[in-house]
């Protein structure tokens, strides 16, 4: 079996006395869109914060591309090729649409303060930031203060943003939260789409679970901060322990 592009190692995330992310053991293969679910509180934002750098996990070991990430920053991660969106927005409200999305672009680069880094010419940056942005369908908001769009369109953004570092994997932490069910279903169909077009690999937590059943390809379960189910969606459908955790009606 090829090598897993993400494998997590006994990992656990303790915030005092209380354990968030409980020894999980999991691998994330490239090319599989996964979701992520699982009740609030679970550990889902908990396990992604610590795979991605924004926490240190308590022990356990962390592997991207087999190479033991587990001590290292966000930032070094992030230019390995693992990056990620926030479960709240997260982009920059007074500057506009296209600030938003040359930011991490130029950040790839080290324009923000590495003297010897290789740069793309500028012109290559603006022609990357505009194909995002009407690949997200924003191109023609790209004036306007990010704070203008809609929620919707703000969440696209952070897509955008999250696939500015050219990653080959990418979480997405509840991209359609606070979405209609029509921006839903648009936003996990271009989400498809953006992992072809990008090779990247995306895992997702939604808590939609028509959605979730309907996109994924593999999905991962977790109930108090640890992996209760892990499989396909016919598999994880007929898991008597989700449906318990779920009771049943939600998953039918
Ligand atoms: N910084 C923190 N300090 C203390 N406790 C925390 C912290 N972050 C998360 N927790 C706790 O850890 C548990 C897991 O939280 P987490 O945010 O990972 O859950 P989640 O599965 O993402 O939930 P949701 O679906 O509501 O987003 C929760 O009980 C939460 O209160
Ligand atoms: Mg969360």
């Amino acid at each position: 079996m090829a090598e897993a592009l993400l494998r997590a190692e006994r990992v656990s995330k303790r915030f005092g006395k209380f354990t968030a992310v409980n020894q999980v053991t999991l691998e994330i293969e490239a090319g599989v869109l996964t979701s992520i679910i699982g009740p609030n509180g679970a550990g889902k934002t908990t396990l992604i914060n610590v795979l991605t750098g924004s926490l240190p996990c308590d022990s356990g070991r962390i592997f991207f591309n087999g190479e033991d990430i587990t001590h290292l920053p966000t930032d070094r991660r992030v230019r390995k090729g693992l990056s990620r969106s926030f479960q709240i927005t997260n982009i920059f409200p007074q500057m506009t649409v296209e600030q938003n999305i040359l930011l991490p672009l130029l950040a790839r680069q080290g324009r923000t303060g590495q003297p010897f880094a290789r740069y793309d010419s500028y012109a290559d940056t603006l022609a990357e930031a505009e194909s995002l942005l009407r690949e997200l369908g924003l191109w023609e908001m790209r004036d306007a203060p990010a704070s203008e769009l809609s929620h919707g369109d703000q969440r696209r953004l952070e897509i955008g943003m999250a696939l500015a570092p050219h990653p080959r994997l990418c979480f997405l932490d509840e991209p359609t939260s606070g979405m209609n069910p029509l921006e839903r279903a648009e936003v996990l169909e271009a989400i498809r789409g953006l992992a072809a077009e990008h090779d990247v690999t995306f895992v997702v937590v939604e808590h939609d679970m028509d959605m979730v059943f309907s996109v994924s390809e593999r999905i991962v379960v977790m109930h108090r901060g640890e992996i209760l189910a892990d499989g396909t969606p016919a598999e994880i459908r007929d898991n008597r322990e989700v449906r318990e955790v779920y009771l049943g009606e939600a998953i039918d």
